[in-house]
């Protein structure tokens, strides 16, 4: 394992180079668009084109397959140390077929326990060939006072610097299906535990329903957006990012009391890790 924080980039902010490889594919969830910046800055690496596949807006109906001529980029955000369970849901209908592939992981400066060594398998077991894989840093969803802004420069220049390594591994091995290494986790994985925050909505909702329509498992309903189905709400923040009013948000005491303790706890910076 790799932690770039350590080493001197060579890559000048926002000089990143251009390949130009064509068939890029990017793969993402990105309920507060931090996952999709950072998938963005490795796949700026590759080539200006590229097709996106944002498995919130759009989650495939049907299988999707890639060839080994295609290039793809995988990000997921981490939810209690683990890939959201509708992601790997999503992951198990897009196929590979010896399709070279950068796996990424992004979590809010807590940990990211077990969620990159399940996507790397996800990933192997769906025909992929995982070529390098990394951890990175922004800001928290639930808790934003955690990772403050980040991903930062500093981070975008790791982002960069990961992508020339991963670049430059993919083309000095003569067959990748070679390639073999392993990344942080453990299995069995962790059991994902239960968010006990409720979001909240306030009186200045204009019943407009995108944030129904964006909820990746369906807990709004499009005539009353007030009411949540708190058994099925993933806690992801979606619907709070989509609101044109910000009506919806986690509040009360017990979110000020939670965000406090959390803030104390996990607040010493990390930094991103890569395995390639
Ligand atoms: C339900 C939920 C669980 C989370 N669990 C973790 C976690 O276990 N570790 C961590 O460091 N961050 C955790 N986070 C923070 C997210 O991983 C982080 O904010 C990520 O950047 C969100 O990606 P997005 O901006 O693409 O939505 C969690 C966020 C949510 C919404
Ligand atoms: S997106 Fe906001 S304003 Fe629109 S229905 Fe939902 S809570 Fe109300
Ligand atoms: S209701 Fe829950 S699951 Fe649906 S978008 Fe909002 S936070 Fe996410």
């Amino acid at each position: 394992m790799v932690k770039y924080s350590a080493i001197e980039s060579n890559i000048e902010n926002g000089g990143s180079v251009l390949m130009e490889y064509n068939h890029m594919k990017e793969i993402y969830f990105s309920p507060t668009g931090t996952t999709k910046t950072i998938v963005n800055e490795i796949t700026k690496y590759f080539s200006r084109k590229k097709e996106e596949y944002d498995l919130l807006n759009n989650p495939p109906e049907e299988e999707i397959s890639f060839g080994n001529e295609d290039f793809v980029v995988v990000g997921m955000p981490v939810y209690a140390g683990r890939i959201p369970a509708v992601c790997a849901e999503s992951l198990s209908k897009i196929k590979g077929n010896n399709t070279p592939v950068i796996a990424a992981v992004i979590y809010g400066n807590r940990d990211y326990d077990d969620a990159l060594l399940e996507l790397k398998t996800i990933l192997g077991e769906n025909g992929f060939i995982v070529i390098s894989a990394g951890a990175f840093i922004a800001q928290h969803s639930i808790f934003p006072g955690v990772g403050y802004l980040r991903p930062d420069i500093k981070d975008k220049q790791a982002v960069r610097r990961f992508a020339k390594d991963s670049c430059e591994k993919f083309e000095s091995i003569p067959d990748i299906k070679e390639i073999n290494f392993e990344v942080k986790g453990n299995f069995p994985y962790r059991e994902p535990a239960a968010i006990p925050l409720n979001p909240s909505v306030q009186k200045t909702c204009r019943k407009c329903g995108l944030c129904a329509g964006i909820c990746p498992v369906n807990a709004i309903s499009t005539e009353q957006p007030e009411k949540i189905n708190r058994k099925v709400c993933i806690r992801c923040t979606a619907c709070f990012t989509a609101c044109p009013t910000n009506s919806r948000g986690f509040s009360g005491v017990r979110y000020a009391l939670a965000s406090k303790i959390f803030e104390k706890k996990f607040s010493a910076r990390r930094e991103p890790e890569v395995f390639l």
